[in-house]
């Protein structure tokens, strides 16, 4: 293997939010992953670190150019340059659009189950969450179009957060589907906010596809945000980007961002992104046959060792979206239990929002034995669960 994804990574007493658990415990629940980051962005970062001088920054041609080539060539988006603006992140983005696109009291439109923080960027903000709760057939997460336009023709509902692709259910939106969004949404006059910080993680050979590339309607009436640190685990770089196509929409945005602070690079933001993107891919696909494997790993042991678990299928993210309706109905109850009896820290699903009320959310972007060690505590996890509540 050219990248060491095998190798184990000691996190512990590193800063690092998901391993600040105790000696016993093995995290298992945020999303970043165990593994270091592309050579090509250590290399750059070390280069700015050896220059020892670490002023204000700015962006640069190299920027914009490394972003629109990598859309061009790995997601058929041909963004041009004065469509691109820079922010800190892709949740400061979205909050920023949530104070700049809508009043308070107005509603922001999600499907759940979907990322926690959506939530927050709209409450703290003082505005309604407007959920349109995904249809589950117990295999497959499909849009109930029937209500998400009802909650779209609210007149007081302005805004939309797309999750594209889905986390925490995994799943690519094709593009008739995403037409479908922006026409209910130009219909009812609502601006889509399409986050899609998870598109260079799926799954080998297969392809998202961009909100704004979906329909000219799409392109229109969006804003996109994207960044490298999801698929590179550079998080705490800070560094991301909005695209609109919409001169109207992007000048809103930009200004939001500058009046937010969240609209200026840091020392390292620049370097990373461009080393990301124009030195990154084989690392990144490596990655992702890596993922794929663990994923089919997880899968393999549940259906074998623990039948009353069941693994929602996934195109996209290092995140399995496991089906737990089977252990009743106080998912939040036995994650605890788990953790507290073996160590294995997971994400109990109601976390996003009542349908994941029945889940578990487990990040397999870690080593191969990392991940083995997880399924074993779980295993057993499960074992005395079911012992203790029979
Ligand atoms: C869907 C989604 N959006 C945004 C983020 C975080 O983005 P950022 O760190 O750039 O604010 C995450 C992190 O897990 C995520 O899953």
């Amino acid at each position: 293997m050219k990248f060491k994804f095998d190798e184990v990574q000691n996190r512990r007493n590193t800063n690092s939010l998901k391993w600040d658990v105790a000696e016993n415990e093995l995290p298992m629940w945020v999303a970043d992953m165990d593994f270091k980051t592309a050579p090509a962005i250590r290399k750059a970062m070390q280069k700015r670190l050896d220059g020892g001088i670490f002023g204000y920054s700015d962006l640069t041609d190299e920027w914009y150019e490394a972003y629109q080539k990598w859309w061009k060539t790995r997601h058929d988006f041909d963004i041009k340059k004065e469509w691109l603006v820079f922010a800190t992140g892709v949740i400061p983005g979205l909050s920023s659009a949530v104070r700049k696109l809508t009043t308070p009291g107005e509603n922001v439109v999600i499907m759940t189950p979907v990322y926690n923080i959506f939530y927050n960027s709209i409450l703290n903000n003082g505005r309604n969450v407007l959920e349109s709760e995904l249809k589950y057939d117990g295999e497959n997460y499909e849009i109930d179009f029937e209500d998400l336009e009802e909650k779209l023709s609210n007149p007081q509902t302005s805004l939309m957060f797309l999750c594209n692709p889905h986390n925490p259910v995994g799943k690519i939106w094709d593009k008739e589907t995403l037409a479908r969004i922006g026409e209910l949404c130009k219909k009812h006059y609502v601006t889509v906010i399409s986050d899609e910080i998870h598109c260079d993680l799926v799954a080998p050979g297969q392809k998202y596809v961009p909100f704004a590339t979906a329909s000219e309607t799409c392109k229109e009436i969006s804003v996109t945000c994207i960044a490298p640190t999801k698929a590179f685990n550079i998080a705490g770089l800070h560094t991301a980007a909005v695209v609109s196509a919409n001169p109207s929409l992007r000048h809103k945005m930009w200004r939001q961002l500058n009046t937010d602070e969240v609209g200026e690079p840091n020392v390292f933001s620049v370097d990373v992104a461009v080393a990301a993107f124009n030195e990154g891919g084989e690392w990144l696909d490596a990655l992702r046959e890596y993922i794929q494997d663990n994923k089919k790993t997880v899968v393999e042991f549940i259906n074998n060792n623990i039948p009353e678990l069941k693994i929602v299928s996934t195109d996209a993210t290092y995140l399995l979206w496991i089906d737990c309706a089977k252990l009743g109905d106080n998912v939040e109850d036995l994650a605890q239990f788990i953790r507290k009896k073996t160590g294995l820290y997971l994400t109990a699903g109601k976390v996003y929002g009542n349908p994941g009320k029945n889940f578990m959310r487990m990040n397999v972007a870690c080593p191969r034995t990392l991940v083995n060690d997880g399924l074993n505590r779980l295993k057993k996890g499960i074992e005395l669960f079911k012992q203790e509540r029979q």
